[in-house]
């Protein structure tokens, strides 16, 4: 599959332009979730432009020896999440929405405990089919870049930085996301 490299700073510009979204929709929310570990980067990032706590869960579709798994499985979840959630208005944030089984299932859990509001904010949104169906609940969803499906290669998961830095160029700057 095609392999797309990006670099930290096209990630933060990135970040920079989904805050810019959601300030201009107008969500004001309480506090984001990061779900780890692709999304605890991007959260911490948003918190420079839109600044509110960060809480994180943990999602695992790979095993530590990179093969998929069945189904995600839950590695770590929030301490309270009834008195967390409940009357809240929550940013879920991701790196990708790939084939969405990881926050499909993290919405579906969420939701379960009565937030006011939910939305999503990924980096990037492959255009391709879903298992899962964003639920009707969700009325906000930011991503901010919509991408043909191919194999993002993201810094943090880089052994040589300066390498992953070269490849990172985009010849082919993919459009922006519109939402
Ligand atoms: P989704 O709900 O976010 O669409 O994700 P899905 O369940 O399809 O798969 C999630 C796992 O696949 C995540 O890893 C995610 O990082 C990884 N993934 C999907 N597409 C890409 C990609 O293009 N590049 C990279 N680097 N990873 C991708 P995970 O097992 O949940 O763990 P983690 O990597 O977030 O720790
Ligand atoms: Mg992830």
């Amino acid at each position: 599959m095609e392999k797309l490299f990006l670099s930290y700073n096209q990630i933060h510009q990135t970040v920079k332009e989904i805050a810019g979204q959601i300030n201009a929709d107008g969500y004001s929310f309480d506090f984001m979730i990061a779900i780890g570990t692709g999304g605890f980067i991007p959260a911490r990032m948003l918190k420079t432009f839109i600044n509110r706590p960060i809480v994180t869960v943990g999602m695992a579709y790979y095993d530590l020896d990179d093969n998929k798994m069945d189904a995600p499985v839950i590695t770590q979840w929030l301490d309270d999440p009834i008195n967390q959630i409940k009357g809240r208005k929550v940013l879920l944030v991701d790196e990708v929405d790939d084939t969405r089984s990881t926050i499909g299932f993290c919405l579906e859990r969420l939701l379960r405990h009565d937030p006011a509001e939910i939305a999503v904010a990924v980096l990037h949104n492959k255009n391709k089919p879903k298992s899962r169906e964003i639920p009707t609940e969700v009325k906000r969803y930011y991503s901010g870049l919509e991408l043909e499906d191919r194999w993002i290669c993201y810094p943090w998961d880089a052994d040589d930085i300066w390498e992953q830095d070269r490849q990172a160029v985009w010849s082919d700057p993919p459009e922006k996301g519109i939402n």
